[in-house]
């Protein structure tokens, strides 16, 4: 296998990036993990500065790109757009603009990472948008750290994660499910795994409740990617149905197509309408084959899958998985801030 150049390469959406150049990424992730087993420094991007804009909060992204830049020797710094001056109303009299903004980042740092989510913006797609922006005008990689459509970080994660669990993933029957929480969650993670796992070849089975169907143009991109890999995509109605057989299942919460039309108010309504959906250890011992669990986490345990799967050590990946957002973090970091010279 080849190393690709991504040197100044900006990663927003799981399709900005060919199969070869993730390759490479999963290729130096696994190459990081055993330097970090075997306690070896791996000061790749001393004195080099990745500015990390956080419109929406984390548990996970910030702490693993945080120490995954203070293993590279260089430096993470945590931005709470609340303090800055940046508008994303872009009108005069509201504040700085994103231009503005994206160029003078771009000349103190080596690389912006950014997350915005859906209670940040006012319509589905504007994050991604936002984004595309600041990568535009910033004269560094931005990296989408999670978005209103795309997750990267965590989908390339997640397929590390299934390789390093299952070997070869061609095949393999991932279930990603709609599943009941009262928190009303966005669509980026699902909609990253699904694209990844597609990528990838593996049966991807999609299943939730009709009114909760994801983007047209993200399942599209699903249904070309599996065409193109061998694998498979289908969306299923009915959560035992999909769950059969199933070699992996990752059970999220995700709100309807409705959301910026009615609320959140109603979206947990919908919701309630669904609490049978859940993955239970019940589900796992009489349908899936063995139904490992994947979850990016944070997971709303007893309600989106039950805590007994997740304690599991044999079913569960979720604490490994989280893990590896550190070395695939490192991995895409290095090779797109510090990369060939
Ligand atoms: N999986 C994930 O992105 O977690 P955080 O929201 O805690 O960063």
């Amino acid at each position: 296998m080849s190393y690709f150049n991504l040197k100044n390469r900006s990663l927003v959406a799981e399709t900005d990036w060919s199969k070869e150049e993730f390759d490479s990424v999963l290729k130096l992730t696994e190459q990081m993990k055993g330097l970090y087993y075997s306690g070896q420094p791996t000061p790749y991007l001393a004195y080099k500065t990745f500015l990390m804009l956080f419109f929406s909060g984390s548990t996970r992204t910030r702490q693993s790109f945080e120490a995954a830049m203070t293993q590279l020797g260089g430096h993470a710094q945590f931005l709470n757009p609340q303090t800055m001056r940046i508008s994303l109303e872009e009108k005069p009299g509201a504040g700085e603009s994103i231009k503005d903004t994206a160029k003078v980042m771009a000349r103190f740092g080596d690389g912006i990472g950014i997350r915005l989510l859906d209670d940040q913006i006012g319509y589905y797609g504007q994050g991604d948008e936002i984004m595309r922006r600041i990568a535009e005008y910033a004269e560094v990689p931005v990296i989408n750290m999670a978005s209103d459509i795309y997750h990267p970080c965590q989908s390339l994660t997640d397929i590390f994660t299934m390789k390093e669990k299952l070997g070869e993933v061609r095949g393999k029957k991932i279930v990603i499910t709609w599943v009941y929480s009262p928190w009303v969650r966005g669509r980026c993670s699902v909609q990253g795994t699904a694209l990844i796992s597609s990528l990838y070849g593996m049966d991807v089975v999609v299943a939730h409740p009709p009114e909760y169907g994801l983007d047209p143009q993200v399942l599209e991109q699903c249904q070309a990617l599996a065409g193109r890999s061998g694998g498979s995509f289908q969306i299923v109605h009915e959560l035992d149905q999909a769950l059969e057989g199933a070699t992996v299942v990752f059970p999220r919460n995700w709100y309807s197509g409705r959301r910026y039309e009615q609320g959140k108010e109603a979206e947990l309504k919908l919701a309630q309408q669904h609490q049978d959906w859940r993955y239970t250890q019940e589900r796992q011992r009489r349908l899936a084959n063995p139904g490992y669990l994947l979850h990016c986490m944070p997971v709303d345990r007893g309600n989106e899958v039950d805590s007994q799967v997740c304690d599991d050590p044999e079913l569960s990946f979720i604490y490994d998985q989280a893990e590896n957002r550190l070395h695939v973090q490192k991995a895409l970091l290095a090779l797109t801030m510090g990369g060939r010279v």
